[in-house]
């Protein structure tokens, strides 16, 4: 019989790997939290309609790789509801705060999220399946200010703040404007007249959305069309004068906070809701899928879901690319304090109460046993732990133990009571 494995595209996390995402994730939480968003978490399965509507039917994620059944109709004469495995949150959230009215109380709502995503992508290094993604809104009213260029550079200094706070170094912000809807219209009919004489010699799927959405053609991968994009007019050009003061004052919020930008006029993202302000980050470690996140304001969205007037921006970070990096970063030092290793079964027990003393003091310990010789607990040790405590019948008499650090390869008697703090200390002093 053939042995089952994880469906193409899926993987499964595992440690010590899943500690750097458990750190990615506390991190992102308490970052949120200093900019006073609180979490929201929406279904994972929603109606096909919402992304259809939202997202946009011509988009790769709508036409190609979503995850899409029929439910069981409840009853014989009642048409059966297609569902579908959520391909991004952004949707979702607009879909909660109109069903739950949050615009009504006039402030700005501030929620992220942290969840699995799904897309049926050809997988590789840094695209699958099932991935997660680490994402905010910002949506209210106009009333609540949500329109401000203000909110823009906000959620751009705070993802500099957050990615500084991980560690990850290197990374690019792109920066572009994709107009307001009016903009859009004007660069639709730009672009419509710009086709008009190259796309007999696009690919077909150029052809189709010359035709029904223009702008999507930005997004073909296939390379011969790539010299005649090259050819195609940018959106900037398009931008009326309130598009062009928006994006000054978020450019000029970013001069001040510090946070460094490239422009980038063809970066048109690869979702429909967009307007005015886009960005993406890319880390160059990453190779082909160099986006570690991506984002932008989207002003017309709750109407588009039927909703009431209501700005938003947003981003989500692709979480397993975050981690990607870190990992590439990183030799990651072990995180476990100590490993305790008893000479001798019978010194079990007292390794057992002195793991829970220091556990209990916050320290990360391993137990090992006593039935292992000692170059065996050695060898555990120091794939595990930055240090290992030797406990034998001497030191369980004396109360002196013996503590070998790895990085430094010193050995160090420490009475009992100052274990603790000891362990505490960085393994490299
Ligand atoms: P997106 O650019 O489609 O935007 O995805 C955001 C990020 O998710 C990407 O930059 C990437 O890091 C990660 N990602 C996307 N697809 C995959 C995949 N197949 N495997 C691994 N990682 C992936 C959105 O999803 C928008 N909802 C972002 C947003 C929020 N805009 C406004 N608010």
């Amino acid at each position: 019989m053939s042995t089952l494995k994880a469906v193409r595209g899926t993987r499964d996390l595992l440690p010590p790997e899943t500690v750097l995402w458990n750190r990615v994730e506390a991190t992102a939480r308490a970052v949120f939290a200093r900019y006073n968003f609180g979490e929201i978490r929406t279904p994972v399965f929603e109606d096909t309609a919402l992304f259809a509507r939202g997202v946009g039917e011509e988009t790769d994620i709508v036409s190609k790789e979503m995850y899409t059944w029929e439910d069981r109709a409840r009853a014989q004469s009642e048409k059966p509801q297609s569902l579908t495995l959520r391909p991004e949150n952004t949707a979702g959230v607009v879909r909660a705060y109109i069903e739950h009215g949050l615009g009504e109380s006039g402030q700005l709502q501030k929620l992220y999220y942290i969840g699995p995503q799904f897309r049926r992508e050809r997988p590789q290094k840094g695209r699958y399946r099932q991935f997660a993604q680490i994402g905010a809104e910002v949506i209210g009213p106009p009333s609540s200010g949500s329109e401000s260029p203000l909110r823009d550079a906000e959620i751009l200094e705070m993802l500099a703040t957050l990615l500084n706070e991980l560690g990850i170094t290197g990374w690019t912000l792109h920066l572009n404007s994709v107009g307001s809807a009016a903009d859009r219209a004007r660069y639709d009919v730009a672009l419509r007249a710009a086709l008009v004489p190259v796309v007999g010699q696009m690919c077909a799927d150029c052809q189709r959305r010359a035709v029904t959405n223009p702008l999507r053609v930005l997004d073909c991968k296939v390379p011969a069309d790539q010299p005649i994009i090259e050819t195609l007019p940018v959106i900037a050009d398009s931008l009326d004068e309130a598009s062009q003061t928006h994006f000054a004052a978020v450019t000029a919020a970013l001069d001040a906070a510090g946070v460094p930008y490239t422009l980038n006029p063809r970066l048109v993202r690869g979702l429909d809701y967009y307007t005015r302000t886009t960005f993406e980050f890319t880390h160059d470690g990453l190779g082909a899928q160099n986006a570690l996140l991506g984002g932008g304001r989207y002003d017309g969205l709750s109407e588009a879901l039927g909703g009431p007037r209501a700005p938003g921006i947003g981003f989500a970070i692709g979480e397993d690319r975050l981690v990607l990096t870190l990992l590439a970063q990183e030799s990651a030092p072990p995180q476990v304090d100590a490993y305790i290793a008893p000479l001798g079964e019978t010194l079990n027990t007292a390794a057992l109460v002195l793991a829970r003393e220091l556990r209990h003091k916050g320290l990360w310990i391993e137990l090992g046993d006593g039935s292992f010789r000692l170059k065996k607990s050695f060898e555990a040790a120091e794939k595990t732990a930055r240090r290992i405590v030797i406990l034998g019948e001497d030191e369980l008499q004396s109360g002196i133990l013996t503590v070998k650090t790895f990085s430094t390869g010193l050995q160090t008697k420490v009475p009992r009571a100052e274990l603790g703090v000891f362990l505490s200390e960085p393994a490299s002093k």
